[in-house]
């Protein structure tokens, strides 16, 4: 796997046919690499949207490739594309769809709940406040939608699109409906979860905010019409988090850790471990056997 996360080719988009056809997208090429922030701007009905449903697997295109972590995204199963939609891609766009029956917290707790999430049902909340405390939505987690005004509807939907953490952040006009200092909330969110190593593509018509971008693309009937980096492909944050499990092996750059870091085995407080083929739940008490065990070895060290 390469520094590149998403690459589009030669893709198109239209609606309609033969002579009616209009195009959304048209002939568009793309390679966005791990850790751009890129802010796409162009007047209304350029295609933005529509290039961003496209990435965030919502919508397909009717010519083109294109290739997500080096995987064609043609051939991945809905159940996959929809696997990967709830744990890689955050999507923040405009129209909030909060579920008007289940409260604040538990609209943010949701994506949690979706398979292939192994938390617990208190680790899913305690995920879902940390990320309302962030917005500064504490003290509104058990209201319902209807009680919320536009902003913080919008607040809660970004916290439940990063709750569960994903790599990559579309986001069409996340601060279209905020008033100053909400966007400035959401901004710097946004950036420190860029500063993380995140990729994230946002949509916006509002050129002040370009300056937390590392990449400015303007966009004009469906193309690129220009594409502007301001920070060179080297300089572009790297994943500040340090995994050691076989499944980030292809992210690692192949550089030897330092010696003194020793995994924290303290992190993972219910780690389930695979038995004889049965899956068990390593107890506290086995991972404090193992803390007692590695400081040791750190003593002799
Ligand atoms: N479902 C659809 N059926 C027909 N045409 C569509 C459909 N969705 C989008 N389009 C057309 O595709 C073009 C691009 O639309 P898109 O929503 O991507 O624009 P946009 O750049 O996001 O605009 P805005 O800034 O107003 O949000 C527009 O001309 C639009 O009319
Ligand atoms: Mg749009």
């Amino acid at each position: 796997m390469g520094n590149i996360v998403i690459e589009l080719k030669s893709l198109s988009r239209s609606y309609g046919y033969g002579e009616g056809a209009t195009y959304a997208l048209k002939d568009f090429d793309l390679e966005v690499r791990r850790g751009e922030f890129i802010m796409i701007m162009g007047p209304s009905g350029c295609g933005k949207t529509t290039l961003l449903n496209i990435i965030g697997l919502l919508d397909r295109p009717n010519f083109g490739s294109y290739m997500l972590d080096g995987e064609p995204v043609a051939r991945l199963s809905s159940r996959k594309k929809a696997h990967l939609r709830s744990t890689k891609i955050g999507l923040i766009f405009q129209d909030f769809n909060l579920i008007p029956s289940l409260n604040v917290l538990d609209n943010v707790a949701l994506p949690l709940t979706y398979a292939g999430n192994s938390k617990s049902k208190s680790k899913r909340y305690i995920a879902a406040d940390d990320i309302l405390r962030r917005f500064h939505l504490e003290k509104r987690e058990y209201f319902l939608p209807f009680q919320l005004s536009g902003g913080q509807k919008q607040r809660v939907a970004i916290a439940r699109s990063l709750v569960s953490k994903p790599e990559i952040i579309l986001a069409d006009e996340p601060t279209g409906n905020l008033d100053s200092r909400s966007a400035h909330v959401v901004m710097e969110e946004l950036k420190s979860i860029h500063e993380e190593g995140n990729t994230i593509i946002m949509v916006t018509h509002n050129p002040s905010l370009t300056t937390y971008a590392t990449r400015v693309i303007h966009m004009l009937d469906g193309q690129i019409d220009k594409d502007v980096k301001t920070v060179a492909d080297q300089d572009l944050p790297q994943p500040v988090s340090i995994h050691f499990g076989r499944a980030n092996l292809d992210q690692a750059d192949h550089t030897e850790p330092p010696e003194d870091i020793t995994p924290d085995i303290s992190i993972p407080i219910e780690e389930e471990v695979k038995v004889n083929g049965k899956r068990k739940k390593n107890s506290s008490r086995k991972l404090k056997k193992l803390q007692k065990k590695s400081s040791k070895k750190k003593e002799v060290l």
